[in-house]
């Protein structure tokens, strides 16, 4: 993960470093740092923690310079602290490093004999002194062409030099690096956000390939150092909502914008008028696809499993999922007549953006179903289906778990109406009752009183349990990821008819169980599995949908009810419950709840 940023201007540069950190702390925030050049010497200032710290930090030593590399880590190597914060710096360079370097202890012990001594425990520091050993006997370009063969494993680096008044260099392989042009200043950042509020001018490195800053101009180079021309994108000049509103949370906000999320998504890509799905830029026959495999990572997993259900319900494809981080390594059996398919809110993640490019070489037909339109895994994907949600700013994802669902969704909608899988009745039908679930999910949203109660129990809890069946069973490990990655409270998320399998030696007496039961056909085997556990002790928090035939249990309890829509879209409703009990058992806690511990928002590294 980790974010980095670079300036190389006339103008001091400190500041506008710290602002771009500030819009680059969801890829980490345990540490961070500064160096710039100030009459030729590098000056460093870092810490361990946020980046509010480090701009007090340099408030105090006042800290100047026109050059500047910035960097905020989500640990790999080494603990956060303020020894292992970025940049690291030799007598010559400071190198600020996104991605992991996978042969750094082999580099490290082959510098250490050269008498380079290291003061971190990182992975980045053998990029300081590798640099600064080559540079002893080969030129600033040739030097970095040599490092980067060395280097086993990913990276987007920024560099500067001590005694260079008007250099910086970029890199890329693997972790992303854009690089923006201003009015004579130049800018390296781990995305194009971060460099906003100075340019709207971005070009984007590719794997392998490096740049050679200086304020009026940029040169880049392939892996050999051959000369190569760039793109430059002018990206859309909307500033990012980085407020809050009268919201104290991001997290808190972005769950209340899903009924907006739901809307502008639809208007996106239903056409209300003539009652159709608005996907013009499908690329390929729907003939010629046969299969789908869909691929991602946490969450943008969890919107792939539940867009299984849904395509092979309506459609005659040949669905199969898989976790990116396994795909890649897996010796995958390529079918041409297969849409892979990549979900992902960032459109960073290292393994799902790995499993593209492993697709992508074998000449596989790609989809991204992704948040960020700039980002990898778009650019490089044959068909982009944006999810239309604006930014996400909490780590946990909420808004986008919506977005990547409710796409998904359409795109069956429309493979199965192309192949005629189910019938034009039928679609119209299910398009129709679609318009109908931002209303719903704005109802779902006023639960606010009931779950504080429940979330006491939930944020108390040693251990809890999230059931359901068919559509609700993605559902259910998605709320136990919120709980667990929010409050911190072992969750497990399991399909009910497994718990007589195992899971059920865990109930113990007040032991606090989500059951997802939506009146669908697995409806009455959900409810017995519900007792199941309610006679073991638990006590079950049930959601279901509202229905006139009242559910016989006086033992359940805590009831939500959510609306009654068509059953495919049950799902949307009930997620928003689950989010709000993560949501307010880490409340309860006192969490850093847009921050959680041990995360970031952005996984670049594997
Ligand atoms: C959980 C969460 C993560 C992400 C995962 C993939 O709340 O946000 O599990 O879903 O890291 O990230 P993207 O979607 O950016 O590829």
């Amino acid at each position: 993960m980790c974010g980095i940023i670079g300036i190389i201007s006339s103008k001091e540069v400190s500041s506008r470093i710290v602002n771009s950190l500030k819009k680059l702390e969801y890829r980490g925030y345990d540490s961070a740092g500064i160096a710039t050049l100030v009459d030729g010497n590098i000056n460093e200032v870092k810490c361990e923690g946020r980046v509010d710290v480090l701009e007090k930090d340099i408030s105090k030593f006042n800290l100047k310079g026109d050059i500047g590399i910035g960097h905020v880590r989500w640990a790999t190597h080494g603990k956060p602290s303020k020894i292992n914060a970025h940049p690291h710096s030799s007598e010559q360079v400071s190198v600020v490093h996104n991605g992991i370097i996978e042969n750094s202890t082999i580099l490290k012990k082959i510098l250490e004999k050269k008498g380079y001594v290291f003061k971190s425990q990182t992975d980045t520091e053998v990029i300081a002194h590798l640099v600064t050993d080559y540079l002893k006997k080969n030129s600033i370009k040739n030097t970095i062409i040599k490092v980067l063969k060395k280097l086993h494993g990913s990276f987007a680096l920024g560099i500067i030099f001590k005694d260079q008044n008007d250099l910086m260099v970029g890199a890329k392989r693997g972790s992303p690096l854009a690089v923006g042009y201003g009015p004579n200043e130049n800018y390296i950042g781990s995305d194009s956000y971060a460099l906003k509020s100075m340019t709207n001018k971005i070009s984007y490195l590719e794997d392998g390939e490096f740049c050679i800053l200086k304020k009026d101009q940029i040169e880049f180079f392939d892996t050999d150092g051959s000369h190569i021309n760039k793109k430059v994108m002018n990206l859309s000049k909307n500033e990012i909502d980085y407020d809050k509103g009268h919201y104290k949370y991001f997290m808190e906000k972005e769950i209340d914008e899903q009924p907006s999320t739901i809307n502008d998504c639809i208007n996106e890509y239903i056409d209300k008028y003539n009652n159709q799905v608005n996907i013009f830029n499908f690329p390929w026959k729907s003939s010629s696809i046969r299969s789908v495999m869909l691929i991602g990572c946490g969450t943008a997993f969890h919107s792939c499993l539940i867009a299984k259900y849904w395509m092979e319900q309506s459609t005659n494809l040949d669905v199969n999922i898989d976790i990116a981080s396994e795909f890649r390594y897996r010796k995958v059996r390529f079918k041409k007549d297969c849409l892979y398919i990549f979900v992902s809110q960032s459109g960073e993640t290292a393994d799902t953006y790995a499993a593209l490019d492993l697709c992508k070489k074998n000449k596989m037909k790609t989809c991204a179903v992704v948040n960020v339109v700039e980002s990898s895994i778009a650019r490089n994907a044959d068909l982009v289906l944006p999810i239309h949600c604006g930014q996400e700013i909490g780590v946990a994802s909420t808004k986008a778990f919506m977005g990547q669902m409710l796409v998904l969704y359409i795109l069956s909608l429309k493979v199965s109406f192309d192949q005629k899988s189910i019938t034009k009745k039928e679609y119209k039908y299910k398009l129709k009752n679609l318009l109908k679930l931002s209303n719903s999910a704005k109802k779902t949203l006023n639960v606010d009183q009931k779950i504080l109660n429940i979330a006491k129990v939930f944020a108390e809890a040693k251990g809890s349990m999230f059931l359901g069946r068919g559509y609700s069973f993605p559902i259910a490990l998605e709320g136990a990821l919120k709980l667990k990655e929010l409050a911190y409270v072992h969750a497990e998320g399991y399909p009910a008819g497994e718990m007589k399998h195992g899971p059920l030696a865990l109930i113990e007496n007040g032991m606090p169980v989500v059951v997802l039961a939506p009146r669908d056909e697995h409806y009455k085997k959900t409810i017995s599995n519900m007792q199941e556990v309610i006679a073991r002790g638990a006590k079950v928090l049930l959601i279901t949908n509202k229905n006139k035939d009242e559910i016989t249990s006086e033992n359940i309890w805590e009831k939500i009810e959510v609306d009654n829509l068509d059953e495919d879209l049950i799902p949307f409703l009930m997620t928003i419950p689950l989010q709000k009990l993560a949501f307010y058992s880490a409340l309860k806690k006192g969490y850093d709840i847009d921050k959680p511990r041990n995360l970031a928002k952005s996984v670049t590294v594997e």
